[in-house]
């Protein structure tokens, strides 16, 4: 298979309103596979480290796989790093030292499932999916969530590495909670993909912000604000501060801005500009960030960010391309 696989290197041009720089991203090692490709298929996904997640998820899409495997398998990939500290297994912990995720899927079909304040699972994204497809409801959560895991088979363990708790531990002598997002180019990994059927899906799954409250939910499980799928009109996928993105809806918000007619890109700024100007003058301002993904039916994507730092890879049939999103502040 990776005989088949060309070298993509690729400079894109086209850069979005305010982009920070350049984007040229190398893919030396695996690429989106030389067999012939759906001409439709296309992902989109979250921060840096959405390179790696693309690339299953792309072998699945370019063998005529569904939307719905590829973000799933994708997803995957940053829930099982340890290295990765705002997804699944070696996630930061809340202030008590518990960690807890959080992740939700949807289909074409408007299927949706979601898992929040999970304990002790390292793939809630299929959990998730587990949820969508075997039981009458949308969400699962904290214990009710666990008891259903192990019902399905999923393996129980320790979610707190070493670096995470040493991590906590050094957090716990001053105590204060700041979110930071962008420090690591993490947060949630969202997924969006249009597979060769002309259907979308979309996932998302995090760890949620270091040392929030225990039982603290973020936006990534809500459907209608962490992430949306319609098949008529696109997907869209949120990152950021939570708390910022449920009190707006905002996945909901760039849904209805593409029905509408706005291209993805356009309703990814006009949400952007919707949470800045309702946050002006509220207590997160200081350390708020989210960013937005979106895809409508054609493959075209639009992704922009409330501050600098945010990035997005792209995968498509000619190659995959890592962007510095477009944004209105920059840190102070
Ligand atoms: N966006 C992830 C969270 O706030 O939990």
């Amino acid at each position: 298979m990776k005989n088949n696989r060309r070298h993509f290197i690729k400079s894109s041009a086209a850069l979005l309103a305010g982009a920070a720089s350049p984007v040229v991203y190398s893919m030396s090692e695996s690429t989106p596979s030389a067999l012939p490709v759906p001409s439709a298929a296309k992902i989109i996904s979250t921060w840096n480290f959405a390179v790696e997640a693309n690339k299953p998820a792309w072998e699945i899409l370019s063998q005529g796989g569904t939307a719905l495997d590829a973000v799933e398998v994708g997803a995957r990939v940053p829930e099982a790093d340890e290295n990765n500290h705002s997804v699944g297994y070696g996630g930061f912990p809340d202030r008590e030292g518990i960690v807890t995720l959080d992740a939700s899927i949807m289909d074409h079909h408007s299927n949706c499932g979601a898992v929040a304040c999970l304990e002790g699972f390292k793939h809630p994204i299929s959990i998730a999916r587990k949820v969508m497809e075997e039981t009458p409801h949308v969400m699962l959560v904290g214990k009710g969530a666990q008891k259903f895991a192990l019902a399905q088979g999923f393996k129980k363990q320790n979610l707190l590495t070493e670096k995470a708790k040493q991590k906590w531990q050094q957090w716990l002598r001053k105590s204060d909670y700041v979110p930071e997002i962008n420090v690591e180019n993490h947060d949630t990994i969202g997924m969006l993909a249009l597979d060769s059927h002309g259907n979308l899906a979309g996932a998302t799954t995090t760890s949620g912000v270091a040392w929030k409250m225990h039982g603290r939910v973020g936006d990534s499980p809500i459907i209608g604000a962490g992430l949306f799928v319609d098949n008529e009109v696109g997907a869209v996928a949120c990152t950021g501060l939570g708390e910022a993105v449920i009190r707006t809806g905002a996945s909901t918000v760039v849904m209805e801005m593409m029905r509408a007619g706005k291209t993805p890109q356009q309703a990814c700024e006009i949400a952007t500009q919707r949470i800045h100007k309702i946050h002006k003058n509220h207590r997160d301002m200081k350390y708020l960030q989210v960013a937005f993904i979106a895809m409508n039916t054609q493959g075209k994507h639009g992704a922009f960010s409330l501050r600098g730092g945010f990035q997005y890879a792209i995968a498509e049939p000619n190659g995959q391309t890592l962007h510095n999103a477009g944004h209105i502040l920059k840190w102070s």
